[in-house]
């Protein structure tokens, strides 16, 4: 017997002895139970996947119930403490902590390939000057697919890598492009002598200076903001990026359909989502009708919840340790106040214990984004840019995993049975 599972099928008696590997069952095993030979056999039905695994993967391990994330093994808590955004991004991609010197080869690959085509910034120009930021960013790193069609040839490891690299290095690029398009600021080229972190700040603050200095405690803010939101195994993003790749299009057009995915206020959006609430409640006093409002569905609140955690995010524990350490910089935001009420009463309400809501990553990050001075629309682009990474990793893992085939669910069809087509004349 050992690990496996027996299933009776209750139409005909039948019994089945499906193996159990990893702690899962294989769906495709279902398909034998069958009742008569033309039955197409059964199906696991799953709707948003809340129990199904699409891959294996060796990269992000979270457990919701205990607020457990690692990547690579690594305790989120220690990667945050302790290495800059590109030494986990190669951790990501590559499975250990890299060695001084190839670490320093990684990240010189990766700020030599922080320039775009000069053509990126004239499409740029065309948008309006209020298109919203990320729109300007997805729109964007599409376009790169037309610039380097070499990338179509996604079964060579070598193209690969280059891709890799150059998307790593020129998210941040386009992210300043669009801010400074909606801003009406002339782009800032990189700065080939700053870290990742500081080029990044250069390109979106810089203005007449002629060396622009970043401040440590934003620059390394900015790495442990970027790690932190570098990967979370197959969310919604992910696994568009794992989706979309399984086509075999180039990895560009698989990230910007990433992108698009993280777009949405359920996903990456939220951490706009969390800022218009916390203006719309306004005062601290506000807190407990809107608290009541969200207890009668009448409103989200919105940086709570998990699909996989029923624990406190711990990306949330350490954005809000940050967030204090931002603030000794840049000033209090005063919407503090109203997000620790809001935590305060929600960690205290039934609505909230009994299904399990704490605050998630999206939480607090805004708070440091607005008190960096970033406009609220920005906020899902600075999710994107650390999350690049994360989306190549696993895009990397899937190509190169053999059981992996184009995605391609299956449906339960409960719509008509054949009926004839009948003319205007004849219809109702
Ligand atoms: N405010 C109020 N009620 C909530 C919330 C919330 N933020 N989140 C979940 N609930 C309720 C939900 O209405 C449901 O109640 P009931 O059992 O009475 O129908 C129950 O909790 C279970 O929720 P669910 O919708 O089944 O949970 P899910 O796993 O499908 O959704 C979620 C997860 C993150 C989409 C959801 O919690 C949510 O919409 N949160 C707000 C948006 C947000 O902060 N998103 C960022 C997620 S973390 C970063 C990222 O991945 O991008």
């Amino acid at each position: 017997m050992g690990d496996s599972l027996t299933v009776t099928d209750n139409r005909n008696g039948k019994t089945y002895e499906i193996p159990i590997r990893d702690g899962a069952i294989n769906a495709f095993d279902l398909r034998q139970i069958k009742t008569s030979p033309d039955d197409f056999g059964l199906m696991s039905y799953d709707p948003a996947y809340k129990n199904t695994a699409s891959c294996k993967s060796r990269i992000t391990y979270i457990d919701g119930d205990q607020g457990i994330l690692r990547y690579r093994g690594y305790p989120i808590e220690q990667l945050a403490e302790s290495m800059t955004y590109l030494e986990c991004a190669q951790l990501l991609l590559e499975g250990e902590l890299p060695a001084k010197d190839s670490y320093d080869k990684f990240a010189h690959e990766v700020t030599y390939h922080t320039f775009v085509h000069e053509n990126v910034k004239r499409f740029m120009h065309g948008f309006r000057y209020d298109a919203h930021p990320m729109s300007m960013f997805i729109s964007a790193v599409a376009a790169l697919s037309s610039f380097y069609p070499e990338a179509a040839e996604v079964g060579d490891a070598e193209v690969r890598r280059r891709q890799i690299i150059r998307l790593i290095a020129k998210v941040p690029t386009l992210a300043a492009f669009a801010y400074r398009h909606t801003q009406g600021l002339p782009y800032v080229y990189p700065s080939n002598e700053l870290s990742y972190t500081g080029n990044f700040l250069a390109m979106v603050f810089k203005m007449s200076e002629s060396r622009y200095v970043p401040n440590p405690t934003l620059e390394r803010a900015f790495d442990v903001l970027f790690i932190l939101h570098a990967d979370h195994e197959q969310n919604c993003s992910t696994s568009t990026m794992r989706q979309v790749g399984s086509s075999r299009v180039d990895p560009y057009t698989s990230l910007a359909a990433a992108a698009g995915a993280l777009y949405g206020p359920l996903h990456g959006g939220a951490n706009a989502e969390v800022l218009y609430m916390l203006e719309k409640i306004g005062r601290k006093e506000n807190v407990p009708d809107f608290i009541r409002k969200v207890k009668s569905k009448e409103a989200m609140l919105m940086g709570f919840g998990h699909r996989v955690y029923r624990n406190y995010d711990p990306r949330a524990r350490i954005i809000k340790k940050l967030a204090h350490e931002v603030f000794q910089v840049t000033g209090m935001n005063p919407l503090l106040d109203i997000a620790l009420e809001l935590e305060r009463i929600a960690l205290e309400e039934d609505y909230f214990v009994q299904r399990k809501l704490y605050p998630n990553v999206d939480f607090y990050s805004g708070l440091i984004y607005q008190a960096m001075r970033f406009p609220t629309e920005f906020f899902p682009v600075l999710f994107a840019i650390g999350r690049t990474v994360g989306w190549l990793a696993q895009w990397e893992e899937m190509v190169t995993d053999d059981e992996q085939k184009i995605a391609r669910p299956r449906q339960l069809y409960l719509g008509h049975d054949v009926r004839d087509f009948k003319p205007f004349a004849q219809r109702g």
